[in-house]
């Protein structure tokens, strides 16, 4: 079988004439034949410029939590941008997100900006002024965005360049970073409490921050394994160090509180985007008053002239205001659930070794191993081409999660259980044609 996607090439090709690959960001380039280009999103459908169908998994790398043009988030915004968009002072509905976002995650004090880069960086800076301090530790296979202290060992980095597990070495991703930044960075492996602690111990003096993603969201959704996260609490307390947790993915999409709530850990600091906005441009800094409270005026530079956009703030007012009243999450769990026990039995049945990785809102599977990978590391050692070619198989059928596993599966509550059953009878189609 093959879609018709003459148009989506055409319109592909026109893009590249004056887009470098064709895109506005790398993550988004599929190849000269299989990047697409979309022209309309509804609910849990997106359909290419050709007009075929698929069921999105991608939901723009998770921020689409209600599901795509969602008509109270848009009514919302569209309401309020009528009344202007950007005044460069504060607004009513700033202060409205302000305090749902401290109720729902329990911060004491939060700012607003833009996006997770923007709320990354920020965090980082807060976390060395609060401190005095440089360093930070950040986690192979993690991602925090695009400036330039953080893009060392993301996922995209070759296995083979991250050093042994007892002395790993930072990998930079990017050309046009200055050598000196590496010196900021110490790069360690998730969930591996010995090492961890051997580092802080060497570290500590000069270390400002941990910086973590609290389950491995740029590599298949890994879960941090039991005490993890209390151990990374108890070191940062010993010590001193600031612990931000990078929620930027499971922030109002694993709970309510975000993974905070899930694991019952809390961090000083912690950085929300995607889900908080339903797929609008908005990100948030929460933490306790005493370490946000040394952003001040001549303290800590902290600013941005779309911060508090009136389309952004809108969008977040009315998708906090339905993540706390409906059962959202819950439905998401469950339906989520439902769909990984799906895939998972459909591997089984075919006698192909997988394990399904993550948790049911944003989950992936590693194939060609029986063995649960539990870091960047052990990721790499499963069968990558096996995933891609059969997700390739599967979005030539209408399902379209990531073709790299490392992207987790993103469910959105207008995912219904009939859009599920849907996935798993092209998914079973799939993974008959890649045994043939
Ligand atoms: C955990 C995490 N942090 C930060 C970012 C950067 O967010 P943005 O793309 O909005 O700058 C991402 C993006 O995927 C992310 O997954």
């Amino acid at each position: 079988m093959s879609r018709n996607l003459d148009k989506t090439r055409a319109l592909y090709r026109r893009a590249a004439e004056t887009v470098p690959y064709g895109v506005n960001s790398h993550f988004r380039y599929w190849g000269p034949e299989d990047t697409m280009v979309m022209t309309r999103a509804e609910g849990p459908y997106m359909w290419d410029a050709d007009g075929n169908r698929y069921i999105d998994y991608r939901l723009g790398f998770g921020p689409v939590i209600l599901g795509h043009s969602y008509p109270a988030v848009v009514d919302r915004v569209t309401d309020a941008i009528r009344h202007g968009t950007v005044f460069a002072w504060m607004t009513p509905l700033e202060i409205e997100v302000a305090e749902s976002l401290c109720r729902m995650t329990g911060s004491e004090m939060v700012r607003l900006s833009n996006t997770g880069t923007e709320a990354t960086m920020h965090a980082l800076r807060i976390a060395r002024a609060y401190t005095g301090r440089e360093q930070f530790i950040k986690f192979e296979g993690q991602y925090h965005g695009m400036h330039d202290y953080v893009l060392f060992s993301t996922a995209s980095t070759p296995r083979g360049a991250v050093g042994c597990r007892r002395s790993p070495v930072p990998h930079c991703v990017s050309s046009g970073i200055p050598k000196a930044i590496s010196q900021y960075v110490i790069t360690l492996p998730f969930n591996d409490p010995e090492v961890l602690e051997a580092a802080v111990t060497a570290h500590w003096h000069n270390l400002a921050a941990i910086l973590v993603e609290p389950v491995l969201g740029n590599t298949a959704g890994i879960l941090p394994q039991a005490g993890w996260l209390e151990t990374l609490r108890q070191l940062c307390d010993r010590y001193g160090v600031v612990l931000i947790f990078d929620e930027v993915k499971t922030g109002f999409r694993l709970a309510k509180g975000g993974a905070q709530e899930l694991f019952g850990v809390r961090a000083d600091l912690a950085t929300y985007a995607k889900a908080m906005g339903n797929g609008f441009p908005i990100s948030a800094i929460g933490g306790s008053r005493k370490i946000m409270s040394t952003l001040q005026p001549g303290g800590i530079a902290y600013g941005g002239t779309y911060v508090g956009n009136v389309a952004g703030v809108a969008a977040a007012a009315a998708t906090l205001e339905i993540l706390e009243t409906e059962p959202v999450i819950e439905t998401i769990h469950h339906r989520g659930t439902r769909l990984m026990n799906g895939l998972d039995e459909i591997l089984s049945r075919a006698g192909i070794p997988h394990c399904m990785t993550g948790s049911p809102s944003m989950f992936s599977f590693a194939l060609g191993t029986d063995v649960p990978p539990i870091d960047f590391r052990s990721y790499a050692e499963t069968d990558e081409p096996l995933y891609h070619a059969l997700v390739m198989a599967l979005v030539e059928r209408g399902a379209m999660p990531d073709a790299d596993g490392r992207e987790p599966w993103f469910l959105s509550y207008s995912h219904t259980n009939a859009v599920i059953d849907a996935t798993l009878q092209m998914f079973e189609d799939a993974v008959l044609e890649m045994r043939r």
